[in-house]
């Protein structure tokens, strides 16, 4: 069964001390993880290794790089490689958030190469997609998530495919309040589950959890997760609030 997760994108926000804070009253704020859950939380580089010594032996709770570079080593300053998570124990990392795309320059071709400095560090990525506007104004959503999946990932083996994380994230939908309808979300992820099963076979196309992002909150969790493709959720905003987002992890399946 694949798993189910409610994964915590802070992106550049929260001082350590504030970070901290914010885990330990989710901590103790009631939320139950079953053996197939995880509670994941995508926080600033600096704080991965503190974060991670909080969370040790709490079970089903992980966190996650949001980003890394697609070289192995050398004269790239500023950067972060695959090799240094691996080394501080940092089992997940969230690769091609749209902001990263938009912002700094990220490209199908230059993602393919994050995946599989990944794969060779035993990092597994969060693998983020995800249309425009205008592109869902003109109908081409699916075609458009489609070719982002098949340049990033599609040199891949089913092997290295399985146990995969994909998080689909509609740009219209990302901070701006506007989720996706249920039912749009289900659509999409049934979309890709069929572009993933064409290329490796259903076996693993079921067993790659693919999470909703955008405007995920405590008020329409339960419902999105409850789509039967929808397998969690990647949340911004929400994931700030101790409440909200133990909210969150309490609505998956
Ligand atoms: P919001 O939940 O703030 O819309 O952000 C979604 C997102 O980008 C998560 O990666």
């Amino acid at each position: 069964m694949r798993k189910q997760i409610a994964a915590a994108n802070w992106k550049m926000n929260l001082t350590l001390q504030q970070g901290e804070a914010l885990i330990d009253e989710l901590l103790n704020t009631p939320h139950n993880l079953s053996d197939n859950q995880q509670a994941v939380f995508g926080i600033p580089f600096p704080y991965l290794t503190a974060i991670n010594a909080k969370l040790a032996g709490k079970e089903n709770v992980f966190v996650s790089a949001q980003n890394c570079y697609s070289k192995k080593s050398g004269a790239y300053t500023g950067e972060v490689s695959a090799e240094m998570l691996q080394s501080i124990g940092v089992p997940y990392v969230i690769l091609g958030h749209s902001e990263r795309r938009e912002y700094f320059g990220e490209s199908n071709a230059m993602l393919a190469e994050k995946v599989n400095i990944c794969f060779e560090y035993g990092l597994k990525p969060i693998f983020c997609c995800g249309e425009a506007l205008s592109i869902r104004e003109a109908g081409s959503q699916n075609s458009f998530v489609e070719t982002q999946l098949k340049e990033s990932l599609f040199h891949l083996t089913a092997a290295q495919l399985t146990g995969f994380v994909i998080a689909y994230e509609p740009i219209w939908a990302i901070g701006t309040g506007k989720t996706a309808s249920s039912d749009q979300a289900q659509e999409m992820h049934a979309h890709i589950r069929s572009v993933l099963a064409a290329q490796y076979g259903a076996e693993v196309a079921n067993s790659i959890s693919i999470l909703y992002g955008g405007s995920v909150k405590a008020a329409n969790a339960k419902e999105i997760f409850g789509k039967p493709d929808v397998d969690g959720g990647l949340v911004g905003g929400a994931s700030l609030i101790a409440a909200e987002f133990a909210a969150i992890i309490n609505s998956l399946k």
